[in-house]
């Protein structure tokens, strides 16, 4: 397919299909092929301001709607996905490159996060509590707070914007989404089934294009009350100083550097298994990929042997196609990017087992491939074990007791996923206490958190919020305290006590 015989798309602003306001476009590219997919508007300042200012003026009609009913076309959203899905995952694999058994599994996790949402407009709960004087009432409820600002990136294009838009929305917020730039035409197709499900117009607006421009102006848009962002840490602390400076609410999913501890007793199928799927699933473009095996000495070498072998035979390739089982890198850029990791953990004195280079076997020329890539003799410190590559590339690091191996998990700057193969309960309880992230798994790799408990990690994988569960409910509330005093005269907390 050519630029010219490319489908051109528009942003939705106040119910309204528009194009940018310049006129101008950018591609969307299938990363397996180099085909341009559709043309999608290049919007910037002027168009996020309309689309905010729709948003602002959606809010005071949606806040008043029931939660209950809210909650009612969230649900027709999730009942929409179910029968999209098929469509859906095929778009996005052209799209981000994932085969489709995980783009399936992106538009389940939106599905997922629907229904639990939906139930969530039943209760949004708050709770009553005693007064210290008498005849007096006080309870608590959720608020919205007005216009929330949705940044999303392309490796869950589905998924991510799922976990903040739905509960944005059960909440009476009203949202301005800008879809990663590498992947617009997922975020364009998701609003379209809120606009079937019966959303009101202006409830829920996008925006697509680069985030400098767009996204900058979304952050910085005086009438945005919340920032939800899923990205870089290098981008998500800068949008945190911006917003701490305005006084906004952010928050923040960034970074990881996974690891996994491997114990001598553990079972080493389930562990290689595990291990492969972690590293090299989503080809390793995932914030929980497992990035680090720490494995005990006395495992290193049987361990070491299994992923070696597997990673060698894994089948890269389009993610359409059935055989395949690692598609594409994202970009050439990220690409560019995971080869220059290579030559940093080579030049630092790690040895590379496997991988390491771009695979142009036949077809494959065309997109962009990387070998499955094993490290080993990792040290701690070392800059590929401290920082993240997100691309197919794993380390192997030796450690010569549980102790050893939980400080090396804790020991960089991010906190999101860990986890430990062993059969020994209170090896695994230990770790489970000294572990320092957000997410741990106990004889399971480090990726495939479920959306109804709270998702998110320590130090700078994020600011302190969760996604999922009913925690990210106090991402998209205000609290309000309220006192009914039906005493019928003044009665001074904290001062008349008789
Ligand atoms: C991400 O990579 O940003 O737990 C999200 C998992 C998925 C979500 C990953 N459910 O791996």
């Amino acid at each position: 397919m050519s630029a010219v015989e490319a489908a051109t798309y528009k942003n939705y602003i106040g119910g309204q299909w528009v194009p940018a306001r310049s006129g101008q476009v950018m591609e969307s590219l299938n990363p397996a092929t180099g085909a341009v997919l559709g043309l999608v508007p290049r919007s910037g300042p002027e168009d996020v301001d309309a689309a905010v200012q729709a948003a602002a003026r959606a809010y005071p009609g949606w806040r008043k709607v029931p939660a209950p009913r809210r909650a009612e076309i969230l649900f027709r959203v999730a009942e929409l996905l179910v029968r999209r899905k098929e469509d859906l995952a095929r778009l996005m694999t052209q799209e981000m490159g994932k085969v489709l058994a995980e783009t399936r599994g992106d538009v389940q996790e939106a599905i997922d996060m629907g229904y639990f949402i939906a139930g969530e407009g039943r209760r949004l709960h708050g709770y009553t509590a005693p007064s210290e004087m008498p005849h007096k009432a006080a309870y608590c409820v959720r608020s919205p707070l007005g216009v929330v600002g949705v940044i999303t990136p392309w490796n869950f294009p589905m998924a991510i914007p799922s976990w903040k838009i739905l509960p944005a929305l059960v909440c009476g917020n009203t949202v301005v989404f800008k879809p990663a730039s590498y992947t617009p035409l997922l975020g364009l197709k998701f609003v379209e089934i809120f606009e079937e499900a019966g959303l009101p117009a202006g409830v829920l607006n996008i925006v697509t294009g680069p985030g400098g421009a767009a996204g900058n102006a979304l952050v910085e848009h005086p009438l945005v009350r919340v920032i939800s962002f899923t990205g870089s840490t290098e981008t998500g602390l800068g949008l945190a100083e911006k917003c701490g400076r305005l006084g906004k609410r952010i928050s923040l999913e960034m970074g990881g550097k996974n690891a996994a501890i491997v114990l001598p007793d553990a079972d080493l199928q389930l562990a290689e298994d595990a291990l492969i799927w972690s590293a090299f699933g989503t080809t390793g473009q995932r914030c929980t990929a497992c990035s680090r095996i720490i494995v005990h000495q006395d495992a290193r070498k049987d361990l070491t042997e299994r992923l070696v072998e597997r990673a060698r035979r894994l089948r890269l390739g389009d993610g359409l196609l059935p055989a395949t089982e690692v598609g594409p890198v994202v970009s050439d850029a990220q690409l560019a990017r995971v080869h220059e990791y290579v030559q940093i953990g080579q030049g630092e004195g790690a040895r590379l087992l496997v991988g390491g280079k771009r695979v142009t076997d036949g077809d494959l020329a065309r997109g962009n491939f990387y070998a499955p890539t094993i490290f080993d003799e990792v040290r701690p410190g070392m800059r590929i074990e401290q920082e993240e590559i997100f691309g197919p590339v794993t380390d192997l690091i030796a450690a010569g007791s549980l102790e050893e191996a939980v400080k090396i998990v804790n020991g960089t700057p991010y906190g999101l996923s860990a986890s430990i193969f062993t059969r020994d309960v209170n090896a695994a309880m230990e770790a489970i206490a000294d572990i320092e992230t957000g997410i741990v798994y106990v004889n399971h790799g480090t990726i495939g958190a479920e959306v109804h408990l709270p998702f998110g990690g320590t130090k700078q994988t994020g600011n302190g919020h969760r996604e999922g569960g009913t925690q990210v409910l106090d991402v998209f509330s205000e609290w309000k305290a309220v006192y009914i005093d039906y005493s019928g005269r003044l009665q001074r907390a904290q001062i008349d006590r008789d």
